[in-house]
């Protein structure tokens, strides 16, 4: 039975969360903002629970503000999201000159709105260039006030929270916000195993798929019949003295930009019949524990993080509504394609190939965990996704894959074949001259595997990981194709270069 005081808690939580608009501090794998930007505003575009509210999205240094957003719309991008690490509700924001002032705003503060007794919280206090505020001492304020809205507050690296509060100062400025991811996002749970196979994280590898798919979009902008061009050599890693290798054909002129300068322009005299890249087969060498395959199956078919099963901190808290959370599983179910009616025309088929054993177990693992998550939302898993159904993953040396077995494979065409690769690379393999070498020699076999699909009237789509300036500059100096565009994120500390390719 409710009590008076929980049901003035209720209309409290309704006046003030949900009878007005929230802002959010949005985190994304480290310099992939404007990637994580445009997933955001593309779910906000498309909400399947609409919102009265026109939302502001910026992409700061490390973060991306939405303000003016309801807490149904947050909650949509915390379940549809693949890109985002964590979404963290602000629930404080003003200057706070002081210590005692600190602890007056943090008694005030509805924390009965977010924390209960079936909650463990860590504290986590950031303040850069303020006179007031000593780390140390401004956590032990919070947690005196925090310790009686939950069970536990728990610190350290192997602590078993359920969501972080977290205290954000510069200089006089204070802003606190709440984790209502808890477990960060990139922790969909298929990924069973962590083997030694050193797995990107899943946040990234969904980022660089995404950058990939819009890097192809704009460059079929370039090759569509309304003859707009790119700039040849623009950007890092452009080779205009490389032919543009496609069934396309190569043209080259020089036009004046509307800055008065000339601009030279190479385009294909036969426009793609359509201008999207459809990927027919995704070959994925160095396949690893599978997260490659397993993003781009949940981008391709819509399949949401959170049909995986996973919790989130959001789940645990008073202000939590179970029937707006229940409404956008169902909506995430009703947009899955998983069912055999919408993916049998342009599916992509998958083939995976890794010399590992402890990886491949590791990925079959993964698989059976995905197939297990898709089957309990009431789907079949399709048939006949992978090349060798039977097998999965393939084995084997990826430079000594017979090509022509490959693309004969079933008698099926490979069509447009897009190959995400993340080499092994760094520590795990040694001398930077060795690395060198590796990405030689993946230029190389990306080059024959191209001239087999563009005999086809087909092409190649990828991007490469690459460790260090060498590698990338090794591999760009042997790929021949008609257009790179490289970026840089960082992970585990390394900053790794991304040379997106179209062959
Ligand atoms: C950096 S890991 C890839 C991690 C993967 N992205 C993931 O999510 O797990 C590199 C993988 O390449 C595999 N590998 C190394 N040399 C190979 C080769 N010549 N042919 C095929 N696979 C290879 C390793 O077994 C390892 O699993």
């Amino acid at each position: 039975m409710k009590t008076e005081k929980s049901d003035n808690l209720e209309k409290k939580i309704k006046k003030n969360i949900y009878g007005k608009p929230q802002s959010v501090k949005v985190v994304f794998p480290p310099g992939l903002g404007s990637v994580a930007l445009h997933e955001v505003e593309t779910i906000l575009e498309d909400l399947w629970f609409k919102q009265k509210y026109i939302s502001q999205c910026s992409l700061l240094k490390n973060e991306i503000r939405i303000d003016n957003i309801h807490l149904f719309a947050i909650t949509e991008l915390l379940m549809r999201s693949q890109c985002l690490t964590d979404i963290r509700l602000i629930i404080f924001k003003g200057k706070t000159a002081g210590k005692s002032i600190f602890e007056k705003k943090s008694r005030e503060m509805n924390w009965d709105f977010y924390l209960n007794k079936n909650m463990s919280v860590k504290i986590k206090v950031d303040s850069v260039a303020s006179r007031a505020f000593h780390e140390t001492g401004l956590k032990e304020i919070l947690s005196d006030v925090v310790k009686e809205y939950v069970s536990d507050i728990v610190s350290g690296e192997d602590a078993h929270e359920t969501t972080v509060i977290y205290a954000d100062l510069y200089k006089d400025k204070l802003t606190m916000s709440i984790s209502l991811a808890g477990n960060q996002l990139y922790k969909r749970g298929y990924r069973g195993t962590l083997s030694a196979s050193a797995p990107l994280r899943e946040d990234a590898a969904a980022c660089c798929i995404q950058q990939s798919l819009q890097f192809v979009k704009r460059s079929a902008a370039y090759l569509s019949p309304c003859g707009r061009g790119r700039r040849a050599a623009a950007g890092e890693g452009c080779y205009a003295e490389v032919p543009f290798i496609s069934h396309q054909g190569r043209h080259e002129n020089t036009l004046t930009n509307p800055q008065g300068e000339k601009e030279k322009l190479i385009y294909a005299t036969t426009p793609r019949s359509d201008t999207q890249f459809v990927v027919d087969t995704v070959l994925i060498p160095f396949s690893g524990t599978g997260t490659f395959l397993f993003e781009y199956l949940q981008m391709a078919f819509r399949f949401s993080p959170a049909l995986i099963g996973r919790d989130y901190a959001l789940q645990k808290m008073p202000l939590f509504r179970q029937e707006n959370f229940n409404f956008l599983l169902k909506k995430a179910k009703e947009c899955c394609l998983f069912p055999p009616a919408l993916f049998s025309t342009n599916r992509p088929t998958f083939f995976c190939i890794d010399n590992s054993k402890t990886a491949n177990a590791a990925l079959l693992d993964n698989i059976q965990f995905f197939k297990n998550a898709v089957s309990e939302q009431g789907f079949d898993f399709p048939a006949q996704l992978f090349i060798e159904n039977d097998q999965p993953v393939h084995e084997d040396d990826f430079f000594k894959l017979d090509l022509l077995k490959w693309m004969n494979a079933h008698n099926q065409p490979r069509g447009n074949v897009f190959i995400p690769l993340n080499p092994p690379y760094g520590i795990r393999l040694g001398k930077n001259k060795d690395s060198v070498a590796l990405y030689k020699n993946i230029a190389m076999k990306l080059n024959e595997i191209a001239r087999l699909i563009q005999k086809e009237q087909k092409n190649v789509l990828g991007f490469i990981l690459c460790p260090s300036e060498e590698t990338w500059s090794a591999f760009c100096k042997v790929l021949i194709c008609s257009e790179t565009e490289t970026y840089h994120f960082t992970q585990g500390g390394i900053d790794i270069r991304v040379c997106q390719f179209i062959m």
